[in-house]
């Protein structure tokens, strides 16, 4: 069966003292409760080592927000997916929408991205989602269904169950605007047909599919509840203890 999942995507925010801080803010509140779902932090690369050394990687695995698509060599800049992996990172957000927005990811290089995190035994959590113009023109289905095929319909079938997906309307990221339960429950189950049509029933209603965008403790309780969302990837309210630990015992 799908797991539940709660993960946190902190993007560019934390210095290294303030990220370990938080870390272990949440490893303690963690330490007496068994919570519903599994439990990620995404953390800047320079963040991940010490991370990884100040929780209980038992209870909270540890992921990156990007890996380079390139195994290693003269790229000057990046991080490779090997590098992520080495220390001791199990997951890695790929296709985020402010990577794809600004730093002109497309699907084909999210393929590749997919492809060297899984073959150096990270879990991408890989995003898709529509603009607001999108979802205006009711465009979002095929705009999902383009992010899904694309970037990762070339998978086996047993890589492709390796991946979490997050669906993130780009409208409702950081704006405080959520998309409503049914909203996100509609476009999470064409999601999964869109996966049970390419791979079958079982690949699909294994697959793990979280909700982004302005998720909170006072939100994530009604979107949690529905069918075919098994979770959140979480922004700014992965930045503060108090509220991540409120949508982790939302489930
Ligand atoms: P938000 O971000 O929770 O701040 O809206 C979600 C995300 O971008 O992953």
């Amino acid at each position: 069966m799908r797991k539940n999942i709660v993960a946190g995507n902190w993007k560019m925010n934390t210095t290294l003292q303030e990220g370990i801080a938080l870390a272990k803010e949440l490893n303690e509140a963690l330490a007496n409760v068994t919570p519903n779902c599994d439990v990620v932090v995404c953390t800047p690369f320079t963040h991940l080592t010490s991370v990884v050394n100040t929780v209980d990687t038992k209870k909270i695995g540890v992921g990156a927000e990007n890996c380079a698509d390139k195994a290693a060599g003269a790229y000057t800049g990046e991080v490779s997916a090997s590098m992520v992996a080495s220390t001791g990172a199990k997951y890695v957000i790929i296709g985020h929408s402010e990577r794809r927005a600004y730093y002109h990811e497309t699907n084909d290089i999210l393929k590749e991205k997919t492809l060297l995190a899984l073959a150096n035994g990270l879990t991408p959590i890989f995003c898709i989602g529509e603009v607001l113009e999108e979802r205006e023109a009711g465009k979002h289905f095929d705009v999902v269904k383009k992010q899904v095929e694309e970037s990762l319909f070339g998978l086996s079938s047993e890589d492709f169950g390796k991946l979490i997906l997050a669906y993130e309307p780009v409208w409702a990221i950081g704006t405080g605007k959520t998309a409503s339960a049914e909203q996100a429950e509609e476009i999470h189950a064409f999601i999964r047909k869109t996966i049970a049509d390419k791979y079958g029933k079982e690949v699909a209603e294994n697959i793990s599919i979280l909700y982004g965008g302005s998720c909170k403790p006072s939100n994530a309780k009604e979107l949690f509840a529905k069918e075919n969302v098994d979770g959140g990837l979480i922004g700014g309210a992965a930045l503060d203890a108090a509220s991540f630990m409120g949508i982790i015992t939302a489930f």
